[in-house]
This record gives structure tokens, C-alpha cells and sequence, in this order.
């Protein structure tokens, strides 16, 4: 019997260092992420990253922070060596980005690493060079106060992660978003990001607003909500309104205590907060930033700390969910009329505001296909009704021009927010609700008559009144006051097929007030009196987020002085 003997080895440090380097070092945007946390660790106030071939040929960064000690070079590039904690207990209320000492060491360990520094204040800089872990070379060097850390050739002695690479451009795209969500979250640090020479992001270190319009866009950034809320968990953030949304999460940035963070449970609280506001599966997007007591955070769970823990999450989900919900619905906006083509005279299409068509806001702001939000406050009170367009739009007069409202929209959105309204306090007051003249007896199938009997008592909390009458027959007596003209046995039907068991209970609620709110609205076409008209206008500035129906949809389209003087070609008031 032949025996194969496998010799057991100690790994070479090298490979070691490889195999732990690569959860910490995944790709070349978490080498970008670690050097631009050391920076900000070492409070730089411009950290500039330059990004070659997807950060695989070279990335480098470099800052104006406080520098390495040139005696401590070695120590900074050895595995656990960090100057940010000394025990375990620091560990638990740490403050600083960085706290494992591992990060230059895991990057060094892959690629061939030099970090040339100097501490302002000291006459010349030092310089090491490490090569797959190895210190190559090390001595004075010449260069600026602060640090540049340059990386060339990462995973090239490591083919196995070489291979998990993509295209250099979605490694370059993911290392420069990555910056732009560091330069977010650190909007008093200026950020600049260089893709094979090209600027792909640029901050001026100038504050939130200018990091925002960095990198969402100027138009964009128009449209955001400023969300404030104190409290043992604090939350502060700038979130899309709206009518500004993406077709994915990705571009909601959340920072847990200066870090910024991924979770999924608190994108969740965010997209819970628009319930409503927004069509279905688009998202919003922006910055949230999270305050809490470091000890109830634990930063120690993941490799490159991208996830933590909250010691109570339930807390913080609500805290995150609240503050967004009340600035969301504290903030109605108007859609704003886009700009028009209009032929001009010698045939060609051209569009107006074209004068300053030369400013980049303006330029963005006519390729996106999405009418652009402003605030309603102050508008949307004044609106004063002067008719309707073919029994369809309702005309008003605001105080800076003329407002067309969708009447079917408008209306349900009030109908909608007035019946969550109504709920969330009924518990214990019990809604209003309207005895029918003539029950409606309304015929289930069995699987409606499944769901009728898990949801009687929520349908009756919700002001129906419904009791069984018969095989497969439910008995309609009693609908929520703003349902008093809608069809009873419609809306019961679809109430009962919309009803998922899996979903809480808010959520319950949600989908029924938009279902009873969508079915007892005024319909589009119905032709309305005038009286009508502005009680209808009044109701929706009493509205909190009027400028939506419950589906998404705008309610509202503005069309302000300014913007019918350049299309009249009349001078600007
Ligand atoms: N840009 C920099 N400016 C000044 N000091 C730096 C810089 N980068 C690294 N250092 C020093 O080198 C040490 C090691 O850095 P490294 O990133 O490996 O570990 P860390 O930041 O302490 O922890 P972590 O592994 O969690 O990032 C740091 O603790 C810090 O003292
Ligand atoms: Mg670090």
C-alpha cells in the first residue's frame, strides 16, 4: 500500500499575509478606502487620490495629515501596529477609523507598497519600500509635510484574487465612488479622485452643501430634504425628495459615527420613511449620518469594517425612520415645468432657457427627463382655483404664476395621508366611519374568505364594518367616512386581495389607505365646481407631501413668472 505523505509547512509569512490580506484587502477600492481613512485619521484636510488602470497598475494617495515619525516607518507597514489603541478596552469606544494595524501591512503584503512621509514641522521626509511583505528599501526622501502612500502591482503576486477582478473600469468606478461617499461623510476635507488623469471627483473641503453638489450633481442636489433630529441617537442627513429617486439603494450613503457604513436593516428603515412617496422599486438617495454612543456601536465585525452593530437596533432603525419620515412629510415640494421645445423660425427645435444654457446646472437640468422639485411652502397656500381644462386639470393662480393640479392625484393624496392620519391615532378614539343606507354584500372566493377572517378585526380598526353572511358572502355595513361615495364592495374585494400575511401591520395600513384613498378619490375627467375646485386646492396645501399621490405620482406641475416670461420673451420682473 503506497501512502502519500503530505509534508505539513509553515506557510511563508508572505502567504500568510496574502491569504489574511485578502478579506481586508478585497479589491482595489478597499486599498483606496484603508489609505484615505489613515489620512482622515490623520486629520488631513486634502487627501488626493490618483487611480491607473482600475488601481491595479498604481493608486496613490496622498495627504496633508500629521505624518509618520521616519523611526516609526517599519512599525507602521508590521501587522498590528497601529498608534490608535493600546487595549482591548479602546476597542470599544473607538473614535478613529483605523484601530487593527493592519491595514498597510495586508496592502503591502499584496503589492509592492512605498509610503514617503513627513510630520509638518520636520526638515525632511523618509521613505520605505515594501514589496510582497518584504522591506526593500528605506532612507530620507524629499517631499511636502504629510503623507503619500503609493501602491503598483496589487494581487500581481497573487493571481487567485487577480482573477477576481473586473474590468479596469468598474474597479476604477467602484474606487472613485468610494471617494465620493468618504468626501460625503467628510465634507470639511477636500477630495479629489483622478482616474487615469481624468478628475472623477473633486471636493473643495467647503462643507455639506458643496460635497452634496460634488457629487450628486447640481441639479440633483436641488432637490433634497435636510433632515435634523436630536436624541441619544441623533440623525442628521440630506435625503432626496420625492420626486428625485434612483433605481437602486446604492447612492444612500450612511455614516455610523463619522464611519461610513453599509446595513441593510437601516436602508430599509429609509425606504419604510418614503412608503408612499415613491413609485414602486425606486429608491432615494442622499446622506444619512447616525450619532450615538460609541459603546453602543460595535465597529469590530467585519473584515474592512464595512458592517457594524448596533447594541440595539430596533432603536436606531426608529430613531433613522422617524427623522425621515417628518422631514419628508414637513417638506412638500411642487414639480417645477420642465423646460419646452418650441420651434423656432428657421425650423429647428430649440429649447428654452438656452441663454444660459452655458451654466452646467441649467444643462443638467434639461437632459434629465424628470421635472425638477422646488419647496411649495408659501405657494401652495395662496392657490386660487379658475377652472378646470376640459373637466381634467384644475387651473390656479399662486402668487409667482400659474399651478395645474391632477384633481384625481390631489385628492387621493389627501384622502390618503387623512385616513393614515386617522388610524395611527384609532386604536383608541376609533374612526369615523359611514353606516350604508344599503349593505353591500360583497361575494369571496376561498382564498378571500381566508383573509377576511385573519384581517376582520384590522378591517374593522380601519372603520369598515363587515360581518360573514353565508358561505362565501361577507356583509358590507359600514366604510371609512372618506369612502362614503365609493363603491363598498369593490373596495372590500381589493382590500382583501391586497392583503400580504407576511406584512406588518403599518404596512397593512399603508396599502389600504392608498387603496381606499385611490378608489374614493374625485375621478380624473369628473368635472368639478369651482367651489370644489379650491376646497380641493386648500385641502392639498393642508397636506403634508402634497405634491404626490400615495403611488408617486406628481400632483402638481407649477409653472412659475419667471419661466412664462421666457417663454413670452417678456423682460424679467
Ligand atoms: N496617512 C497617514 N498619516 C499618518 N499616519 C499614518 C498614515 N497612515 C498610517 N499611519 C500610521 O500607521 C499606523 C498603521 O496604519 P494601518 O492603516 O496599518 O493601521 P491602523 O490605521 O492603525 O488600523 P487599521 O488596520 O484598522 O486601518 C497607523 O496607526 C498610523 O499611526
Ligand atoms: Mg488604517
Amino acid at each position: 500500500v503506497s501512502v502519500s505523505t503530505a509534508r505539513i509547512r509553515l506557510l511563508p509569512q508572505a502567504v500568510a499575509d496574502a491569504i489574511a490580506a485578502g478579506e481586508v484587502v478585497e479589491r482595489p477600492a478597499s486599498v483606496v478606502k484603508e489609505l484615505c481613512e489613515n489620512s482622515l485619521d490623520a486629520g488631513a484636510t486634502r487627501i488626493d487620490v490618483e487611480i491607473e488602470r482600475g488601481g491595479l497598475i498604481r493608486l496613490c494617495v496622498t495627504d496633508d495629515g500629521c505624518g509618520i515619525d521616519a523611526s516609526e516607518l517599519r512599525l507602521a507597514v508590521s501587522r498590528h501596529a497601529t498608534s490608535k489603541i493600546e487595549s482591548d478596552r479602546d476597542l470599544e469606544r473607538v473614535r478613529t477609523l483605523g484601530f487593527r494595524g493592519e491595514a498597510l501591512a495586508s496592502i503591502a503584503a499584496v503589492s509592492d507598497l512605498r509610503l514617503v512621509s513627513r510630520p509638518p514641522g520636520v526638515d525632511a521626509a523618509a521613505t520605505i519600500r515594501v514589496r510582497s511583505g518584504e522591506i526593500a528599501e528605506s532612507g530620507p526622501a524629499a517631499a511636502a509635510p504629510g503623507t503619500r502612500v503609493e501602491v503598483c502591482e496589487l494581487f500581481a503576486s497573487t493571481p487567485a484574487r487577480l482573477r477576481f477582478m473586473r474590468e479596469a473600469r468598474t474597479e476604477s468606478s467602484h474606487a472613485a465612488r468610494l471617494v465620493g461617499e468618504l468626501a460625503l461623510t467628510h465634507p470639511r476635507v477636500a477630495f479629489s479622485c483622478t482616474v487615469d488623469g481624468r478628475t472623477a471627483v473633486r471636493t473643495a473641503g467647503l462643507g455639506r452643501a458643496d460635497a452634496l453638489r460634488s457629487v450628486f450633481g447640481a441639479a440633483a442636489s436641488k432637490s433634497f430634504i435636510e433632515v435634523s433630529a436630536a436624541g441619544a441617537v441623533s440623525v442628521e442627513g440630506w435625503i432626496s425628495g420625492p420626486l428625485a429617486h434612483r433605481g437602486t439603494r446604492s447612492a444612500m450613503v450612511l455614516v455610523v459615527n463619522g464611519r461610513r457604513v453599509h446595513n441593510r436593516s437601516l436602508l430599509f428603515a429609509l425606504d419604510e420613511a418614503y412608503h408612499g412617496l415613491l413609485p414602486q422599486g425606486r429608491h432615494p438617495f442622499g446622506v444619512v449620518l447616525v450619532e450615538l454612543d460609541p459603546a453602543e456601536v460595535d465597529v469590530n465585525v467585519h473584515p474592512t469594517k464595512r458592517e457594524v452593530r448596533f447594541r440595539d437596533e430596533r432603536e436606531v432603525f426608529a430613531a433613522v425612520q422617524r427623522a425621515c419620515w417628518s422631514a419628508l412629510r414637513a417638506n412638500p415640494v411642487m414639480v417645477h415645468a420642465p423646460p419646452v421645445k418650441v420651434p423656432a423660425a428657421g425650423g429647428e427645435a430649440f429649447v428654452l432657457g438656452l441663454a444660459d444654457a452655458r451654466d452646467e446646472d441649467e444643462r443638467e437640468r434639461q437632459r434629465s427627463a424628470s421635472p425638477e422639485p422646488s419647496d411649495l411652502r408659501g405657494t401652495a397656500a395662496g392657490l386660487r382655483a379658475i377652472g378646470q381644462v376640459r373637466g381634467e386639470w384644475i387651473v390656479a393662480e399662486s402668487a409667482d404664476g400659474l399651478v395645474l393640479v391632477d384633481p384625481h392625484a390631489a385628492h387621493e393624496k389627501v384622502l390618503y395621508v387623512r385616513l393614515l392620519d386617522e388610524w395611527s391615532k384609532g386604536e383608541r378614539s376609533g374612526t369615523e366611519s359611514q353606516l350604508l343606507l344599503l349593505p353591500s354584500v360583497v361575494e369571496c372566493d376561498a382564498a378571500a374568505m381566508q383573509r377576511y377572517e385573519t384581517n376582520a378585526a384590522f378591517l374593522e380598526s380601519c372603520g369598515f364594518g363587515l360581518e360573514p353572511f353565508g358561505p362565501g358572502l361577507v356583509r358590507c355595513t359600514a366604510v371609512p367616512l372618506a369612502a362614503a361615495a365609493a363603491d363598498p364592495a369593490r373596495i372590500v374585494l381589493d382590500a382583501l386581495d391586497s392583503f400580504d400575511d407576511d406584512a406588518p401591520p403599518a404596512q397593512r395600513r399603508h396599502r389600504l389607505a392608498a387603496l381606499v384613498a385611490c378608489h374614493s378619490a374625485v375621478r380624473f375627467g369628473d368635472r368639478l365646481q369651482i367651489d370644489n375646485q379650491q376646497q380641493l386646492l386648500d385641502e392639498l396645501a393642508g397636506t403634508a407631501g402634497g405634491s404626490t399621490c400615495p403611488h408617486g405620482r406628481p400632483t402638481t406641475l407649477a409653472i412659475d413668472d419667471a419661466y412664462l416670461r421666457r417663454a413670452f420673451h417678456r423682460s424679467a420682473r
